[in-house]
């Protein structure tokens, strides 16, 4: 069964929109869960838009589940990450500009100084992960600098206008998956899911975990975040039965 990963960066964004106390992310992380979240996610960028410094150290203590860490391979960050021991740690390119991540990781280009940032955290026990787009060079590239995972980008098949579009880059998604656990490494995907175009991509990736944000902290707004979680979990759950009925 496919496990649901929520990143509550939204619910950070909203505050620092005021820079106030509300509305705190510990509190959405905890009813995540309670909606049966499986994975919180966040993401400490080095501009800090939206999550702080405090949130990790507090999502630290009080995440029950598995605590997912977003973040550059920048020095700084780096060393917070290693202080503060996430679970996992999912790193993704950074650009100051830019609205939301947008491509995946250069892994092929920037092996050699990633390998050694890899190693560290894996010699402390903490799981790391590369987002990256489907492609066999950036895969083979994950599993050189000794990544556990790749989170595949499922941006451009959730931006597909056209139907043919969305089915190319769904099977591109599919052979991502399917390379990458031929050699050894694990399958997350993310980026631009919502309650309809997500369904395809559990039933053809099987993926360990999906990071979800944007479509469910939106929705959250009108039935609580409670809510907006379990309708989550249901569209997976039911998209895992059939491809197991197809099986
Ligand atoms: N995965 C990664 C690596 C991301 O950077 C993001 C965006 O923060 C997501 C998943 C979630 O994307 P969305 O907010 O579009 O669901």
């Amino acid at each position: 069964m496919t496990r649901l990963g929520v990143n509550v960066d939204h619910v950070a964004t909203l505050r620092q929109a005021r820079r106030t106390y509300e509305p705190d992310p510990i509190t959405a992380a905890s009813l995540a869960e309670q909606g049966g979240a499986d994975v919180i996610t966040i993401h400490l960028r080095e501009d800090r838009r939206h999550i702080q410094e405090r949130d990790l150290k507090l999502l630290r203590q009080v995440v029950f589940t598995k605590l997912n860490l977003e973040l550059s391979a920048a020095p700084e960050i780096v060393k917070i990450a290693l202080a503060e021991r996430p679970d996992q740690v999912t790193f993704v390119p950074e650009r100051r500009q830019e609205i939301t991540t947008e491509g995946g990781l250069d892994v092929a280009s920037q092996k050699k100084g990633l390998i050694p940032i890899v190693k560290r955290f894996k010699t402390q026990g903490i799981i790391v992960s590369l987002f990256i787009d489907p492609e066999e060079e950036q895969i083979m590239a994950s599993k050189e600098v000794g990544a556990d995972l790749v989170e595949l980008h499922t941006g451009a098949y959730a931006n597909a206008k056209r139907e043919s579009q969305q089915k190319d880059m769904l099977e591109r998604l599919r052979a991502g998956a399917q390379l990458s656990r031929q050699i050894g490494l694990g399958v997350n995907a993310g980026h631009g899911l919502n309650y309809k175009n997500v369904g395809p991509v559990v039933e053809e990736l099987a993926a360990e975990e999906l990071h979800i944000g944007h479509s469910i902290i939106s929705r959250a707004i009108f039935v609580g975040i409670k809510r907006a979680v379990e309708e989550m979990k249901e569209v997976i759950y039911r998209h895992c039965l059939l491809a197991n009925a197809r099986k």
